[in-house]
């Protein structure tokens, strides 16, 4: 049995399971592990240097001849312009949008056969993307790790499904960890789901040190959206960085501002070598609430294999229900 939707059809990918393009986090080795495995890897480019992307992309394409993509911000100026034309030379099989729709990249994208993605946290979001022409969104919500919006996942995937639903793919996003959220989000409509955090605890997942202990011992409510480390609401870890803001708001600077700020206090390392020293009380560690669902490091090929298979019998499960 296989999970077949639109999203599988279109990726010409096994599983409905996508790795999310995460800065510092999402390179070459968990990139080749996911697609490899046969969900599609996306590498989180946002944190990578101009020189850094194609070298990363050429790994993963002497690991494995599987599908991949390449997230960037479109939100961090210059970013997408100075990395496309890598996305495009490298082989990309996808290009993901975060902060916004990258509309000037769009047409070059598909002359080139790269399909693009747009990342969603608002019904309205999606349908301005789809309108620009991306080829899927992705329904992110606020139980995601990372820069996130205020609506829950249960709550935004059937309202983006409804509205842009027969012209997209819908992959839903954010708090994911396991085969029942994979089998829930088909359940409201999605295609598939594009999953963050549960992959930063994995071998394979690039990060300073003590972060993916850290992940390891959290429950659900250890983390907190704050703007601390970049200045846009950010899903993290909740330690006595954030917990300094949360008493001093009027310190905070908008985004970018405050990316640089907590770069320069020695407190965001994010693309930093793996294992890099850090003092984890302090240090930007995005994570979403499915944090405390799980407590090993797994590896991501397992991940893929373990969410599918457990959908199949969440469906089975659902089925047997209506006898
Ligand atoms: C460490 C980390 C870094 C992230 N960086 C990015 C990024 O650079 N671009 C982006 O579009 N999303 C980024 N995100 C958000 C993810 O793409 C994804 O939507 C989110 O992780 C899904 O929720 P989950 O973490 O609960 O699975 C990041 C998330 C995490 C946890």
């Amino acid at each position: 049995m296989a999970l077949h939707t639109r999203l599988t059809d279109m990726l010409e990918i096994e599983h409905p399971v996508m790795l999310a393009g995460m800065g510092g986090v999402s390179y070459h080795r968990l990139v080749a592990a996911v697609s490899e495995a046969g969900g599609i890897g996306t590498f989180g480019a946002s944190t990578m240097s101009v020189d850094e992307l194609p070298r990363e992309m050429a790994l993963v394409r002497q690991a494995t001849s599987k599908p991949f993509g390449v997230d960037l911000l479109t939100a961090m100026p210059g970013q997408v312009e100075a990395g496309i034309q890598a996305v495009i030379d490298g082989g990309a099989r996808i290009f993901v949008a975060g902060l916004g729709v990258p509309r000037e990249v769009i047409d070059l994208l598909h002359d080139h056969n790269v399909l693009v993605g747009s990342m969603c946290g608002k019904v309205r979001h999606a349908v301005g993307a789809v309108a620009s022409g991306v080829d899927f969104v992705v329904a992110q919500g606020t139980e995601g790790g990372g820069h996130t919006g205020v609506v829950a996942t249960m709550a935004l995937v059937p309202q983006v499904v409804d509205a842009v639903g027969d012209k997209v793919p819908v992959v839903a996003a954010g708090g994911l960890y396991d085969g029942r959220g994979l089998a829930a989000s088909l359940a409201l409509g999605a295609d598939g789901v594009w999953v963050g955090t549960r992959f930063i605890a994995t071998p394979e997942a690039r990060a300073v040190a003590g972060y993916k202990d850290t992940l390891l011992g959290m429950r659900e409510d250890d983390t907190v959206i704050s703007r601390a480390y970049t200045g846009k609401t950010c899903r993290v870890v909740r330690n006595e960085w954030t917990k300094h803001y949360e008493s001093n708001p009027a310190d905070l600077l908008p985004f970018p501002g405050q990316a640089v700020a907590s770069t320069r206090a020695g407190v965001n390392h994010l693309g930093a070598e793996d294992g890099t020293i850090v003092d984890v009380s302090r240090e930007f560690m995005p994570a979403g609430q499915g944090v405390g669902g799980f407590d090993s490091l797994v590896p991501a090929a397992d991940i893929v294999r373990s969410m599918v298979a457990e959908a199949e019998r969440t469906l089975e499960r659902i089925a047997a229900v209506r006898r």
